[in-house]
């Protein structure tokens, strides 16, 4: 069967066209744009991070484990800097956070969104400066909020008139004058999968831009004069490729801004447009770099705002997924295969949807290539699963892999830096992988593997 036929007959709904990684020819090719820039095939054929092999790697630190390319991460912060200067860029925490990855973004001059308590207390912990850290959520409790003022993050941003009366208390019983945004839901049907688009009407963030809440809000606050309201907040959505989306949600968001300045003589001085940037999970996406992202959302933001005779705002933004995604790739050991006559080939390995929920829950995709050696066997059509007990445990749908591979091969599937580690779960009792950054050929544990206590240890009854 020829890639585009099979292509056809398994149509792929989590990305923007059928999955294929490459052709049944080529079952040992590395896709560039889908990996980490420093990962090449060694001497010996096994996928290496500069000089490190992942056969060491998984003899050192074992499979499952999630590989973070530490310069590619870095150079991708660095790019969205050097594309947005004179903007802010916010690393969306949750897309994957711990104290290293803080350390990593505070270092390389970004600003980082956290949106709980959990991820707030992780970036301080870790000696992110506080001015830069944006809070976000729908439903931040009192202790969050009182936290986060005490500690005196850079801004909060609001999304419901309970969380405007909590901070009001707070800010006058600790005498301070926190800096606040306003989401606002455009209204805008971003091109995702259903569960992560943010801007259309009927869903839990924001105050509603159609209804007249967005605008109610911002004059509560402007008269109330408690809380500091910097500027508009909007986020479409994610894994978005298409700018037409943010152009719809730039003109709505300048709209209110300008009709705030008509009712109350004040100019909001920043604007943030949010994250949602897509990524290559396999080779039909084909995501813009940073600096096309950059030229045409100012440019957008610019010509509204002449149009509407504003100063124009300082611009944030805040990518998650755009950033460490595509640093990391998860290893996994081929355990079972199985040949299901006449359907296809079930390739199992150690983990699963225990550390990748995308596939089973967004329809995602993803691509796998065997890792640890190159093969001169002929394709066949394979289905990467995992180890839960339950057929939905699937890491990736269709992929060409060698005809020979076999349990002990380490099997690699890249893309996987946003929403796995951090979404991970203990699924079936199984501890969550180890996270490692590999950086001039080292590898150094920052999240170190669970294990049979950790999962014991909550377990008090
Ligand atoms: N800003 C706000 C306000 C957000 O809600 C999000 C993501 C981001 C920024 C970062 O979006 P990114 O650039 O990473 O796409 N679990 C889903 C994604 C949920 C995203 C939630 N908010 C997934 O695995 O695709």
């Amino acid at each position: 069967m020829r890639a585009h036929e099979a292509g056809a007959l398994h149509g792929d709904l989590g990305s923007r066209g059928p999955a294929w990684l490459r052709t049944p020819e080529d079952v040992n090719a590395l896709v560039p744009h889908l990996w980490p820039t420093g990962v090449a095939r060694a001497a010996d054929g096994a996928i290496a991070v500069g000089d490190l092999s992942v056969r060491a790697m998984a003899e050192e630190f074992g499979t499952p484990a999630y590989v973070l390319d530490e310069s590619d991460m870095r150079a991708r912060c660095r790019d969205f800097l050097a594309a947005f200067a004179g903007c802010d860029v916010y690393y969306a925490g949750k897309a994957f956070l711990c104290r290293a990855v803080v350390r990593i973004i505070a270092e390389e001059g970004l600003h980082l969104d956290v949106c709980t308590g959990g991820e707030l207390a992780t970036a301080l912990s870790a000696g992110m400066p506080p001015e830069r850290i944006g809070f976000h959520g729908n439903n931040k409790s009192v202790a969050e909020l009182t936290r986060a003022v005490e500690a005196g993050v850079g801004r909060i941003i609001v999304d419901s008139y309970q969380e405007i009366d909590r901070l009001t208390e707070i800010a006058h019983a600790l005498q301070k004058r926190p800096s606040v945004l306003i989401r606002v839901t455009v209204g805008v049907e971003a091109h995702t999968h259903e569960f992560i688009a943010t801007a259309h009407e009927d869903q839990k963030f924001g105050f509603s831009l159609a209804g007249g809440a967005a605008a109610e809000a911002a004059l509560k606050i402007i008269d109330e004069g408690v809380l500091d309201l910097r500027g508009l907040h909007s986020h479409i959505g994610s894994q978005i490729f298409d700018t037409s989306g943010f152009e719809v949600s730039a003109k709505r968001v300048l709209g209110l801004q300008a009709q705030i300045r008509e009712a109350r003589g004040v100019e909001l001085p920043e604007l943030d447009l949010g994250g949602g940037f897509g990524i290559a999970y396999t080779t039909q996406d084909d995501p813009s770099p940073p600096a096309d992202l950059a030229k045409r959302l100012t440019k957008i933001v610019e010509g509204e705002c002449e149009a509407l005779q504003l100063a124009m705002p300082r611009l944030s933004i805040e990518p998650g997924r755009a950033i460490v995604g595509p640093a990391v790739f998860t290893l996994y050991e081929v355990g079972t295969v199985k040949d299901v006559d006449g359907l296809r080939t079930y390739v199992s390995v150690d983990g699963g949807m225990s550390d990748n929920i995308r596939t089973a829950l967004y329809d995602a995709s993803y691509s796998a290539t065997l890792a640890s050696r190159t093969s001169d066997a002929g394709p066949i059509l394979a289905r990467v699963v995992g180890k839960h007990c339950e057929s939905g445990d699937v890491v990736v749908k269709d992929e060409f892999l060698p005809a020979d591979v076999q349990p002990g091969d380490l099997l690699a599937v890249p893309g996987t830096g946003a929403y796995c580690r951090s979404m991970a779960s203990n699924y079936n009792h199984v501890p969550r992988p180890p996270v490692l950054a590999v950086r001039d050929g080292r590898a150094r544990v920052i999240v170190r593997r669970e294990t049979e206590d950790d999962l014991l240890a909550l377990d008090v009854g």
